[in-house]
């Protein structure tokens, strides 16, 4: 079949989703300006009350491990950063509109986020394990967490071929992202570019969804989070934890390795908190309940 065919499909799909909601679009708009303060996000926020819960939600959840109950909004911002708060309402949003249970056809929905869940919790422990300013860690987090979003559209509209894709990746024992291009001649990072084109996405977040099966053709500025984030999705992969597809992951290459100043050995001092930690961070796909 044409890949014109494929293409044409998946752009329709994309230009007929939800857009984000407009409170969390002038969120990232406030939070980009270096003079924003936290009163003037807070204004932002308080501004949409189902936001607004899911904030103080968040912050208050096992995954922040606040000691005591926040319930003022401006407190919530000094202490987690607006960088932090940006993030959270970021990743509430796409998981809002892409979470839902009904439109997972090939992929089993909570395999696909438990994978993206085990990236993002890799992806800041490394963060952290490095001194990644505590501020930035999040955007370490939801850059893991929404790394693969171009599934979602492959999974959903093309699934018949996008499980012969799987199939084919399983059979010659390639990456997903290979089989992908064979099948649709785009792959999982393509679609999530026409995605975050819709959304006007753009940021650390925006780059790691299209950069992360390409580095080596990335020149901005996040190279250290989206090569964060690709060797969490290979610890996720090589664990078995959650499913996205991919049973043949690249290998991570040593000059990222080195770059990250990491041992491979340390990884497997991690696994023993990644479980628990996945668990705390689940509350982003429960926060609409
Ligand atoms: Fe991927
Ligand atoms: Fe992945």
């Amino acid at each position: 079949m044409a890949s014109d065919f494929y293409q044409n499909k998946i752009k329709n799909y994309i230009m007929q989703m939800p857009s984000l909601p407009t409170s969390v679009t002038k969120v990232i708009e406030v939070c980009n300006n270096p003079k924003t303060s936290p009163v003037d996000l807070d204004k932002v926020i308080s501004l949409d009350p189902v936001l607004m819960g899911r904030v103080i939600k968040l912050i208050n959840s096992a995954y922040y491990g606040v000691q005591n109950k926040i319930t003022n909004l401006v407190r919530a911002i000094i202490m987690l950063g607006l960088n932090t708060v940006k993030n959270l309402a970021l990743s509430t949003a796409v998981l809002d509109k892409l979470s839902d249970k009904s439109s997972f056809k090939a992929l089993n929905m909570e395999g696909f986020w438990r994978h993206s869940l085990c990236t993002g919790v890799v992806a800041k422990l490394i963060a952290k394990e490095r001194k990644i300013d505590n501020k930035q860690l999040d955007e370490y987090f939801a850059a893991g967490l929404l790394h693969d979003i171009g599934k979602i559209p492959l999974n959903n509209i093309v699934s018949d071929d996008f499980i012969k894709a799987m199939a084919i990746a399983d059979s010659e024992k390639i990456p997903l992202y290979l089989a992908e291009k064979r099948t649709f001649d785009m792959d999982h990072t393509d679609v999530g570019g026409l995605i975050i084109e819709a959304w006007r996405l753009s940021g650390a977040i925006a780059d790691t969804i299209r950069y992360h099966h390409s580095l080596e053709l990335y020149e901005g500025e996040y190279k250290d989070i989206i090569m964060t984030v690709i060797v969490a999705d290979n610890y996720a992969n090589k664990n078995g934890i959650g499913f996205s597809g991919c049973l043949y992951p690249e290998k991570v290459p040593s000059e990222y390795w080195n770059a990250l100043a990491i041992p491979k050995e340390w990884l497997h001092q991690i696994d023993d908190i990644v479980n628990s930690e996945i668990e705390k961070a689940s509350i982003f796909l429960k926060i609409k309940e």
